[in-house]
């Protein structure tokens, strides 16, 4: 965890409870920080659905990015099949700025360990596979360690706990690509294929790994599963940002949540607050604020892939709906700031790079469209962008949202239609004078009378 500085909102640690505690990963310093009781408790007082009504009594939404309710997810595995259903942890963690599932797997793999198999009980699977990042050298150690442990002692493998549950897990490390965080493509990565995302449905709790239903979720959705069957659903409900009263769809931000700052501050570090922190008291509070004599321009919230907010738009609460309504998403809720010395047009090139190296290359849009992006802004970059390439983005945006296999294309284009649209003057700075001077005229054909 980050150096200690003065916190002015209450830190609840339910995932990071063991973080600071000496050698947690070893099975008897975990045990006896109550590692497995949540799982002895599932096992010999709960059936499997009264765990999954638990989960969705808790209104624990996925940690990974996209914010489903994990309860209502795990529904979906059918009851009756002969195949054999599987648990696959997302430990991927491939997301730029993003740090957090890292901590859980090298200083509570046992709590992650415990999370997967209340899992399996929940919905009946007898395999757990966690893919994690092979850029994670230590988390896939003290993984393996943690199973070895756990396997000896009665809590990996047949009979567990004594009970008549049996369940294996094994580690499985990625060769880093970042669309193997995709579930689909992390399935096929799993099976020995390329990573290539999936047509979609149907849905992996249906038909994912090798054909069989298949739960898919992030390492901090199912390291939270121990303490709501601990405490009950309804205790970890209470935490949080609770359901909007005058929208009947909304579920809430509850419980608590690993979120991170990293980028142009004094501190980055990663934290567990319950949803409600603002983006700015985090930056500011807990990671020191910006550098010496610098202001902070930019931060996107979470990872890379969510629109950006300006260094005015940081009073926003840290969750899911706040974050969306304010134009952006809580995405990993893991911020990357970014200061006034951030050119935004070569964040622009680095960013349609980054996607356009990562794209799986399956969809034309995305495919062609992310290399097409890096081109102009390396032309803006270069003095040779001019108007029109502003509006051919804006075009490029639009045919590439929404029109492709996986969210990859979308995670590109939130992040560069938020910049171009709130640092145009930017763009327009690196024009030739001829194309500043026709931006100056339209902007002020586009004013109404009277104002200068
Ligand atoms: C390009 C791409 C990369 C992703 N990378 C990750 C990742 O590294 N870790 C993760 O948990 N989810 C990642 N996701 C989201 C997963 O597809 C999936 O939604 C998630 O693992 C579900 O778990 P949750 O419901 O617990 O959040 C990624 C999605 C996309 C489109
Ligand atoms: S959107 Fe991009 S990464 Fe996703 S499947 Fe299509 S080409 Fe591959």
């Amino acid at each position: 965890m980050a150096a200690k500085t003065p916190k002015r909102y209450p830190e609840t640690k339910v995932l990071s409870r063991n973080f600071d505690v000496d050698k947690a990963w070893t099975f008897d310093v975990a045990r006896q920080r109550g590692a497995y009781r949540s799982l002895e408790k599932a096992l010999g007082s709960m059936t499997p659905d009264q765990v999954i009504d638990e989960v969705k009594t808790s209104r624990l939404r996925g940690r990974g990015g996209a914010g489903f309710p994990t309860g209502v997810k795990w529904s979906f595995v059918p009851k009756q099949t002969d195949k054999t259903k599987y648990i696959c942890l997302n430990a991927d963690e491939s997301e730029p700025g993003t740090f957090k599932d890292r901590y859980l797997m090298e200083l509570d793999p046992h709590l992650v360990i415990e999370g997967c198999l209340i899992t399996a009980y929940a919905v009946g699977a007898s395999m757990v596979y966690i893919y994690v990042r092979g850029e994670y050298p230590l988390s896939i150690e003290r993984l393996w360690g943690a199973i070895e442990e756990a396997r000896k002692e009665g809590f990996v493998g047949k009979k567990i706990a004594g009970r008549d549950f049996h369940c294996d897990v094994v580690v499985h490390s990625g060769a880093g690509a970042y669309i193997c965080g995709e579930e689909t493509a992390l399935l096929e990565s799993l099976e020995g294929k390329r990573g290539h995302p999936r047509i979609k449905p149907p849905f992996p709790a249906v038909e994912g790994a090798f054909a069989s239903p298949t739960v898919i979720n992030n390492v901090e959705t199912l390291a939270h599963v121990p303490w709501i069957i601990e405490n009950g659903g309804a205790a970890f409900a209470k935490q949080g940002i609770p359901p909007d009263p005058a929208d009947p769809r909304s579920v809430g931000s509850s419980g608590t949540k690993l979120m991170g700052v990293s980028g142009d501050v004094q501190k980055p570090g990663v934290w567990e607050f319950e949803f409600g922190i603002t983006l700015r008291q985090m930056i500011e509070d807990y990671a020191g604020g910006a550098l010496e004599g610098r202001t902070i321009k930019a931060v996107i919230p979470g990872g890379l892939s969510m629109p950006v907010l300006t260094g005015d738009e940081l009073d926003v609460k840290m969750g899911f709906d706040d974050l969306k309504a304010a134009g952006s998403g809580l995405g990993t809720a893991c911020a990357i700031v970014m200061d006034d010395t951030c050119d935004m047009v070569q964040a622009c090139e680095n960013i349609a790079h980054f996607f356009a190296d990562e794209s799986c290359g399956q969809c034309t849009p995305c495919r062609e469209g992310c290399h097409w992006m890096e081109k102009i802004f390396h032309r803006f970059d270069a003095g040779q962008g001019t108007r029109s390439d502003l509006d051919l983005l804006e075009n490029l945006f639009r045919q590439i949202e929404g029109r492709t296999i996986c969210a990859l294309a979308d995670a590109a284009v939130w992040p560069l239609r938020s910049i171009v649209r709130k640092f145009r003057h930017e763009f327009v700075a690196k024009m030739s004078p001829d194309e500043q001077r026709a931006e100056a005229e339209a902007r002020s054909a586009r004013q109404p009378a009277g104002v200068k």
